[in-house]
């Protein structure tokens, strides 16, 4: 599985030439995609400018040298690049498995080009298998919670750990419901349900924001678009 993400992390960094400002997606594939850019820029001159979606990229891109800028320093973004947890055919996903969606989703939006990196187990005929995570308000968000309970949606809070029943704080100081609702009729309804939602700040929905996936399986690299 570390080849596979490897193997499109590398492919996305072909993308990324000389002179671009650059989103550096979160979460394990994403690494990978950071880390040949780290490479590039090391070995070969490349001169980009990182706009970083978590804490946690912001630490490995620093160590790797990639100068960074905030989003609200730069006009828009010329790529970004990032992994994502589930994928439908309509090119609609989840993201935020690793809590970083509210980031993730402020850089897409001002992104002129957008891919995902994924391995083809993130393929799915319908979005639900992987939990939507929401990225909640502290304040009242035990009525949040209550409210996705009465709609049937099977809210979990994330912890910071599956052996701790500490919340966990999102980089945004924000806390994560996951909702199992196993299979999504539509994206789009439940996307502008949450949306409306008092104490919601984001969900993990990223409803046709993708504009191209890599997707490595065991036969090879494909671009889905
Ligand atoms: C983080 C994300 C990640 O992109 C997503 O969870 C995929 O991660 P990984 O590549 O480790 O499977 O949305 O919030």
């Amino acid at each position: 599985m570390e080849t596979l993400k490897k193997q499109v992390g590398i492919k996305a960094a072909e993308f990324v030439t000389s002179g671009m400002i650059v989103g550096l997606g979160t979460g394990s594939t994403a690494a990978f995609f950071v880390e040949e850019l780290g490479r590039r820029v090391a070995e070969e001159g490349l001169d980009i400018i990182g706009v970083t979606t978590s804490n946690e990229t912001s630490k490995q891109a620093r160590r790797l040298g990639i100068p960074l800028k905030s989003i609200d320093e730069v006009d828009e973004v010329d790529l970004t690049v990032d992994g994502a947890d589930e994928i439908d055919a309509e090119l609609n996903g989840i993201k935020g498995g690793g809590a970083a969606l509210l980031m993730e989703k402020i850089v897409a939006t001002y992104s002129k080009d957008y891919i995902w990196i994924v391995d083809e187990r993130k393929l799915s005929d319908h979005l639900g298998t992987f939990k939507v995570p929401v990225e909640v308000i502290p304040y009242g968000s035990q009525h949040v919670f209550r409210q996705f309970e009465k709609a049937g949606y099977a809210p979990t809070w994330r912890f910071v750990s599956t052996d701790s029943k500490e919340k966990l704080l999102t980089d945004m100081n924000h806390y994560l419901i996951d909702l199992h609702i196993k299979e999504i009729q539509s994206p789009e309804k439940l996307a502008a349900e949450l949306d409306l939602m008092v104490g919601v700040v984001e969900h993990g929905l990223f409803n046709q924001m993708v504009k191209k996936v890599i997707v490595a399986g065991h036969d090879g690299i494909r671009i889905i678009e």
